[in-house]
């Protein structure tokens, strides 16, 4: 496969955050290092140059993608890597795992196992790509290409994920590109695989399908910047209360907007500007018991 092939489907908001990642990696105040995702980016042919050093960008900082939603999912990627860290489960499962890189750039117990569920093009890429630049993990890593909407559970069990383990599960940046059947889908899923003391870190954007959100200032960038209007992208109809399903179901959540976050790291989108990021919130949460099941 030459790289244009490779890159043809390659989802234009995985190829993002991977450039959000790299140019985070460049910062000497910055919160994730990755240092495959310049790969992905530099090999990727998606028709748009992103850059991987916020050098690269002319209005740095200021730039509402690169700078603002940069600073915000730089700082979602740290928030979930430090989820990831603090559960310390033997299994992980990344859901819409784009280019993330956490089983290798996590410093993971060896006999931990992760799992990546996303779509084929996204994740052949990926593995290419990774093979190409010779990466290892000190994990074993297993890529499921499968759609969400479809039965990934069966593809999961069947490479070996186990029911009796408790699992962190982590959906950064998937669940609002999902029709609401799929979400709460998706979740009974997650609460049915979940042993007792499993882990889950997830993010939702309230309000997403109003068109103020759509129509944001915020987002205007993104067109030129990855060659696709963002919130288009995201699904335009009435979101699930996943939180109250989760809890329904036996589950501790505490959903937080980012600005706490910002705070809590002393880096991140600021606070005090008004626009569709302070419609985000990241939850978080662990399985008690086995008391009831989400409807699936
Ligand atoms: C914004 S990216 C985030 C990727 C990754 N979690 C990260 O933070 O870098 C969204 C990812 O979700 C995947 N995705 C969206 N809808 C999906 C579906 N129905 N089934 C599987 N993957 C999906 C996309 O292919 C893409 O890789």
């Amino acid at each position: 496969m030459t790289d244009a092939e490779l890159a043809e489907g390659v989802s234009t908001t995985a190829l993002m955050i991977a450039a959000i990642r790299a140019i985070e990696t460049r910062r000497p105040d910055g919160l994730v290092r990755d240092e495959y995702a310049e790969h992905f980016v530099r090999k990727a042919r998606s028709g748009v140059e992103m850059p991987t050093r916020i050098e690269d960008v002319d209005a740095g900082d200021e730039d509402p993608v690169w700078g603002r939603l940069g600073a915000y999912c730089g700082l979602r990627t740290r928030v979930f890597d430090d989820a990831v860290r603090a559960a310390a489960t033997p299994q992980i499962v990344l859901l819409g795992a784009g280019l993330d890189t956490r089983a290798l750039r996590l410093d993971l117990p060896a006999a931990v196992r992760v799992f990546e569920i996303d779509r084929a093009d996204v994740l052949t890429f990926k593995s290419t790509i990774l093979d190409a630049v010779g990466a290892t993990a000190r994990v074993r890593c297993d890529r499921l290409s499968v759609d969400l909407a479809e039965d990934w559970d069966v593809a999961l069990l069947a490479a070996g994920f186990s029911v009796d383990l408790p699992t962190t599960w982590i959906a950064e940046g998937v669940l609002p590109y999902l029709p609401r059947p799929v979400e709460e889908r998706v979740l009974g899923l997650v609460d049915r695989l979940s042993a007792p003391g499993s882990h889950i870190g997830y993010e939702i954007v309230l309000g997403q399908e109003s068109p103020e959100f759509r129509n944001h200032d915020l987002y205007a960038g993104t067109v030129e910047a990855i060659g696709s209007h963002l919130p288009s992208l995201l699904d335009g109809g009435a979101r699930p209360d996943s939180a109250g399903a989760l809890r329904a179901a036996g589950w501790e959540i505490t959903e937080r907007p980012v600005a706490d976050y910002t705070v809590r790291y002393g880096r991140g989108p600021d606070p005090s500007v008004d626009d569709p990021i302070r419609q985000a919130r990241w939850g978080f949460g662990h399985k008690k018991s086995r008391v009831s099941c989400l409807r699936l």
